[in-house]
């Protein structure tokens, strides 16, 4: 019974995952492209969005770290060194995200608001890939 289950609960996990991950990356590349319609909006307004913004990112990222420990306890036993190292730059890259994501919600210049922002991106997108390479 448990073993016809399995294909059923992998699917919940990794649709959370990957779920969790068009919020958290999507999301950012749909704000950079509001962003420019939003201050024409108003001074205020890329602010107001991006807070918005932040009321669905943060929950989505909370996601991906419970989904993501979900996928290692999952698959990780029997994998080859190359895999787990993988997975230990995903884990750091992360990290990197969610910290320049932080950063960048309290830059308060315009150089520290793109630096962050860039930060952020990138390795959000960086994770997007190793994640595709961890689950082959
Ligand atoms: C910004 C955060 C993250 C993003 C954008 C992300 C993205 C992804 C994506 C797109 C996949 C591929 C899914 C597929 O091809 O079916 C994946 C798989 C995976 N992710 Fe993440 N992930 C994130 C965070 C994490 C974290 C924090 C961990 C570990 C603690 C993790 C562990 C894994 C594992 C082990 C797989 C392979 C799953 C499998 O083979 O069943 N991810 N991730």
């Amino acid at each position: 019974m448990i073993a016809q289950l399995a294909p059923a609960v992998d699917t919940v996990r990794l649709s959370l995952h990957v779920l969790a991950a068009t919020v958290w990356v999507g999301g950012q590349i749909t704000l950079a492209g509001l962003v420019p319609t939003a201050r024409r909006a108003g001074p205020d307004v890329p602010r107001q969005v991006a807070a918005a913004f932040a009321r669905l990112s943060w929950p989505a990222y909370a996601v991906l770290i419970a989904t993501g420990v979900w996928n290692v306890a999952a698959v990780h036993a029997g994998q080859p060194n190359a895999w787990q190292a993988v997975l230990g730059v995903k884990i750091a890259v992360v990290v990197v995200a969610g910290l320049a994501a932080w950063l960048h919600a309290r830059s308060r210049s315009r150089a520290g608001l793109a630096a962050w922002g860039a930060a952020t991106s990138l390795s959000s997108l960086t994770a997007v890939v190793l994640g595709v390479l961890l689950a082959g």
